[in-house]
C-alpha cells in the first residue's frame, strides 16, 4: 500500500490545500512535514472557506489524525490561535485528533523581530518574506541553539536553552543597534502557555510508524513549492528548508522506503508571492486577468501574487527535482476567457537556449522564455467533475502539460470547492 506525499512544483499556492483536504476522505492520518506559518492553505467546502497556516488540511474532516511532525517550526502563539479559529468554526481538535512532534522547533518573538530588522534593512537584496520568523528559526535549529516544544516541560531546562539561544541573538541585535531580547519575560509567557503546547506533544516517528504497521494510510502536505527550496529554488529568493518529497521523511521521522507516490500540486499558469526570478511574469492585462480571475492573493499576508504563463521547463525539472509520480493540475478554469494560452517550453539567453533554469539568480532574472501557443476554449469549465465534459481545447492543454512535464495527470481541479474535482486516478490505489 502506497502512502501519499503531496508537495508544490511551483513557488507554492498551487492549490495544496484544497487537494489534501479532498484526498484526506481517503486517508487516516494528514501530516506537514516542513514550513510553518507562512503557509497559507485554504480548503472551501459548502461555501465555508478554511485558512490553514500550521494544522495539516485533514483538520476539517472528522476521524483524521493531524499530526505536526520535528520537521515544523512551530510559534506556540500562532498555533493556539489557529486552534481557537478553527474550533469557534465547528471543528473538533483535541489531544487524540492532534499530534505535534516534540522535536519541533520554536519560532520566538525575537524569530520575528530578526525576520522583519533583516527584511527592512536588506534594500534591494529584500527576499519579500512572510515576516513569520520562518528563517531566522531554521537558523536557530541548524545552529543547535533552538528551543524545541520538549523544551517547555521543565523550567531550569528551558532558562538554560533561552541563555544559549540569547548569546547569540543579542550579540546579533547589539550590532544592529537594537534592544537586548530580556529572557525572564518571554520565559514566563513560555511556562504559562506550556501546558496548552505540551499536551498534543508526542514522539511522531514513533506512532507514525506505529500508523504504517496497523495499515493506516498516510497523507503528507507539503508547505510551499520546490522552486522555494533553499536547495534546489531559486536561491536566495527562496524559504529556509527544503520543500521536496524527501523532506517528508527528515520531517516526521517516517523513513523513506520508496513506496510513496508523490503529487505534484501544479497551478495552470504560474504565480509568486514575494521577490525573486520569474521568467514568464506577465506585468500587463493577461497578468491582471490571471489575478483577479484566480483571486490571487496571499492566504497569509494579502499581499497581490505575480502572475504568468505556466512555464513547463521549470515544472519538468522540479518533478525531476522531487520523483513526482503524477500531477494534480489547479485552476484550469482560471484560464477559461482566454483567446490563447502559452506555455514557456525552453529559455534564452545570451544567445544559448536552455532546457532547464540555470542555477544564478543573475542569470534567472535575465533569462527569456520561449513560448508554444495553444488555442483558447472560451467555455466555462468552472466546477467539471468529468474528463469528457471538459471541451477540446482544454483536454489538448492538460495533454500539453502531461507530455511537456513527463508526468501523468492524476487529477484536474475546476473551482476551489472539495468535491469540483476531476478524478484520472487515484494515487493511493
Ligand atoms: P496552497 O498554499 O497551495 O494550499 O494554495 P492557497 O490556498 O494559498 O491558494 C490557492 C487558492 O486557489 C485558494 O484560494 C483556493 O481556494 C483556490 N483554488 C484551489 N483550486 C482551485 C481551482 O481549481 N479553481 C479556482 N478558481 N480556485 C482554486
Ligand atoms: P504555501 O504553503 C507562497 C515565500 C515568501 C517569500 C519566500 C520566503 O501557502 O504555498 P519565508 O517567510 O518563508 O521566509 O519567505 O517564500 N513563501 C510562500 N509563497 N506560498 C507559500 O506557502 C509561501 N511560504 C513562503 O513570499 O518569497
Ligand atoms: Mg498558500
Amino acid at each position: 500500500m502506497k502512502n501519499v506525499i503531496v508537495i508544490g512544483t511551483q513557488w507554492g499556492d498551487e492549490g495544496k490545500g484544497k487537494i489534501v483536504d479532498w484526498l484526506s476522505s481517503e486517508a487516516d492520518v494528514v501530516v506537514r512535514f516542513q514550513g510553518g506559518h507562512n503557509a497559507g492553505h485554504t480548503l472551501v467546502i459548502d461555501g465555508i472557506t478554511y485558512k490553514l497556516r500550521l494544522l495539516p488540511s485533514g483538520t476539517v474532516r472528522k476521524n483524521k489524525v493531524s499530526i505536526i511532525g520535528n520537521g515544523v517550526v512551530v510559534d506556540p502563539w500562532a498555533l493556539i490561535d489557529e486552534i481557537k479559529e478553527m474550533k469557534s468554526k465547528g471543528v473538533e481538535i483535541n489531544e487524540n485528533n492532534l499530534i505535534l512532534s516534540e522535536a519541533a522547533n520554536l519560532i520566538l518573538p525575537y524569530h520575528k523581530e530578526m525576520d522583519e530588522i533583516r527584511e527592512d534593512s536588506a534594500g534591494k537584496a529584500k527576499i519579500g518574506t512572510t515576516r513569520r520568523g520562518i528563517g531566522p528559526a531554521y537558523e536557530d535549529k541548524v545552529g543547535r541553539r533552538s528551543i524545541r516544544v520538549m523544551d517547555l516541560t521543565s523550567e531550569s531546562n528551558l532558562d538554560s536553552r533561552l541563555d544559549a539561544a540569547l548569546i547569540h541573538h543579542n550579540a546579533l541585535r547589539k550590532g544592529l543597534k537594537k534592544t537586548i531580547f530580556k529572557k525572564d519575560k518571554l520565559k514566563k509567557e513560555l511556562l504559562k502557555i506550556a501546558p496548552e503546547i505540551l499536551k498534543f506533544s508526542q514522539p511522531v516517528w514513533k506512532r507514525l510508524n506505529e500508523f504504517k504497521s496497523k495499515g493506516k494510510k498516510i497523507l503528507f502536505e507539503g508547505a510551499q513549492g520546490i522552486l522555494l527550496d533553499v536547495d534546489h529554488g531559486t536561491y536566495p529568493f527562496v524559504t529556509s528548508s527544503n520543500t521536496v518529497a524527501s523532506a517528508a521523511a527528515t520531517g516526521s521521522g517516517f523513513g523513506s522506503n520508496g513506496s510513496n507516490y508523490i503529487l505534484g500540486i501544479t497551478k495552470a499558469y504560474t504565480t509568486r508571492v514575494g521577490e525573486g526570478p520569474f521568467p514568464t511574469e506577465q506585468k500587463n492585462e493577461i497578468g491582471n486577468l490571471l489575478g483577479s480571475r484566480g483571486k490571487e492573493f496571499g492566504t497569509v499576508t494579502s499581499r497581490k501574487r505575480r502572475c504568468g504563463w505556466f512555464d513547463g521547463v521549470l515544472v519538468r525539472q522540479t518533478i525531476k527535482i522531487s520523483g513526482v509520480n503524477g500531477i494534480a493540475l489547479t485552476k484550469l478554469d482560471v484560464l477559461d476567457e482566454l483567446d490563447e494560452i502559452k506555455m514557456c517550453i525552453a529559455y534564452k539567453l545570451n544567445g544559448k537556449q536552455y532546457d532547464y533554469l540555470p542555477a544564478g539568480a543573475e542569470d534567472q532574472f535575465k533569462i527569456e522564455p520561449i513560448y508554444e501557443t495553444f488555442p483558447g476554449w472560451k467555455e466555462s469549465t468552472k466546477g467539471i467533475r468529468n474528463m469528457e465534459n471538459l471541451p477540446n481545447n482544454a483536454k489538448k492543454y492538460i495533454y500539453a502539460v502531461e507530455d511537456f512535464t513527463e508526468a501523468k495527470i492524476s487529477s484536474i481541479s475546476t473551482s476551489p470547492e472539495r468535491e469540483d474535482t476531476i478524478l484520472v486516478e487515484s494515487p493511493f490505489a
